[in-house]
């Protein structure tokens, strides 16, 4: 992959995207956003190789697995209109049916269009099989990494919002009960696991979920770009004030600057 690889992939995806656009005005609200979402997770990746001392080739491959990530999204949310996996398809698998029509990684080297592919199908697990140690490990952990910065980026921001202008399928249809946190959410975070999608009944055990992906980040330079960037505070401040939840978050937090 060289730059000039790179800059075509950038120019077809602004290509790609565009139809998508015609749609009503929720829908363009919720397109736009994974639209500015993948050019932000790009540039959170281009934070992440230089931090982790990438070469320039690795950064190179690094930004496209970045850029490729979620053009899943797209199609799904035309065919389903929402972002939820689970009510669709997956999206990883989506996106690499985008990349095979659209012949996206001819010019590649066998090596690199199993690699891109394979960063991309792992992208979204909840856990990632131990078994995965080929060279793709690294650009996993990188793009896992670079789309959690940005997803919460997503998330803080969209809390400024007031909730009518909030880009519908981004909550994933979760009821915004101000005062309401699910138990078994709670009590993951609180012993350091994952919070898992499929245990989260309302908006609060979604952020819950998003402050448990702490315990799921791989590199120096993601934990340190995520407390320059203060969203977690940010997060926890709009959960309910109870102790557990509180206690929770300290210790995740903790975790964190550790
Ligand atoms: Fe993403």
């Amino acid at each position: 992959m060289n730059p000039a690889q790179r800059d075509e992939l950038f120019a077809w995806f602004e290509r790609y995207v565009e139809p998508f656009r015609d749609t009503d005005p929720e829908g363009r609200i919720n397109i736009q956003l994974k639209i500015d979402h993948t050019r932000k997770v790009c540039a959170a990746m281009a934070e992440l190789c230089e931090g982790e001392q990438l070469s320039p080739s690795e950064s190179t491959l690094a930004v496209v697995v970045a850029l490729l990530h979620d053009v899943g999204r797209f199609p799904q949310y035309r065919r389903w209109r929402t972002f939820r996996d689970s009510d669709s398809d997956n999206h990883a698998r989506l996106a690499i049916e985008v990349l095979r029509e659209e012949r996206l990684l001819e010019a590649c080297s066998p090596e690199e269009q199993l690699l891109i592919e394979e960063a991309i199908r792992f992208h979204n697990l909840l856990e990632l099989p131990k078994a995965i140690t080929s060279p793709t490990r690294r650009y996993i952990d990188l793009i896992r990494d670079a789309d959690k910065l940005d997803i919460w980026r997503v998330f803080v921001d969209l809390l400024e919002q007031p909730p009518k202008e909030r880009a519908s399928a981004a909550t994933l249809g979760l009821p915004d009960l101000p005062d309401m946190v699910t138990d078994s959410c709670v009590t993951a975070l609180a012993a350091g696991r994952i919070v898992r999608l499929d245990t989260a009944t309302c908006f609060n055990d979604f952020k819950l979920m998003q402050i448990s992906w702490i315990y799921d980040l791989n590199s120096v330079t993601a934990r340190k770009l995520l407390r320059k960037r203060g969203y977690i505070p940010i997060l926890a401040a709009t959960l309910p004030q109870q102790d557990r939840v509180k206690s929770a978050v300290a210790q995740a937090l903790a975790a964190l600057s550790a």
